[in-house]
């Protein structure tokens, strides 16, 4: 839980130089005469691929993206399941791989239980995206870590045990609990082991709806957290 995530604001550039790359591949030019001059040389950053088809939903590393919470890091949240192994690697990954629903939550709240409730997320939905007020402020591109960000508070977190069959829920912040909260809800969202947080997630520009999602962490062994490459296809 502790991966940084960052980012960097590159979408003119992306305009400017997607037909230039595209012909600096030696590899897709058919003319063998032509080499391409030195200016063409200049990589394709995208958010989106294959036509609006996939929505790559990870921020780059760099860096002057945020850290979570403490220099320091974090202890163990629980420390039973991490001194019985449960580690990165054992998370499962039938949870991180399947439909997924983006929602966008209510701006002038954290994610209470009454929020919950009021999003009416249906029975059967396994894997929910949550896009927050931390999106328009854009709080993962600010180097700083700012504890006012949007997210679940203790009694939504239990709510979402209770009352939905959500397994992934994913963030648009380093946390997925609000500050706080941080301790309680988490272990509200631990206590099962069946829940996977996915946090630190790039949400903005992507339409609300169903997709699928693929995420893939490391296979970090004794690591409670792991940096993720998450993608969605429509
Ligand atoms: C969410 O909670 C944090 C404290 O954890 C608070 O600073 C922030 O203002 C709250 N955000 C909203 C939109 O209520």
């Amino acid at each position: 839980m502790s991966s940084p995530l960052l980012l960097l604001l590159l979408s003119t550039v992306i305009t400017v130089t997607a037909a230039a790359a595209t012909s600096a591949y030696p590899s897709v030019t058919t003319d063998c005469t032509v080499s391409p001059a030195d200016n063409e040389l200049v990589p394709v950053r995208r958010e989106v691929y294959g036509g609006g088809r996939i929505f790559d939903i990870s921020h780059r590393y760099t860096v002057d993206m945020p850290l979570f919470w403490s220099p320091n890091g974090l202890g163990h949240m629980i420390d039973r399941y991490f001194d019985a192994g449960f580690d990165v690697d054992t998370l499962d990954l039938e949870v991180l791989n399947g439909p997924a629903l983006l929602v966008d939550v209510p701006r002038d709240s954290n994610i209470t239980a009454q929020v919950m409730e009021s999003l009416k997320i249906p029975k059967g939905v396994r894997r929910v995206l949550f896009r927050t007020l931390n999106t328009d402020r854009r709080l993962m591109y600010k180097s700083e870590y700012d504890t006012s960000y949007v997210g679940f508070t203790t009694d939504g977190a239990r709510w979402l045990v209770k009352n939905t069959d959500i397994k992934l829920v994913g963030l648009d912040f380093l946390s997925v609990a609000s500050d706080d909260h941080l301790l309680s809800a988490h272990l509200e969202f631990f206590e099962s082991r069946e829940i996977i947080l996915v946090e630190g997630l790039k949400l903005e520009d992507v339409p609300v709806g169903m997709y699928n999602v693929h995420c893939l962490p490391l296979r970090l062994v004794g690591a409670e957290g792991s940096p993720i490459r998450c993608i969605l296809i429509k």
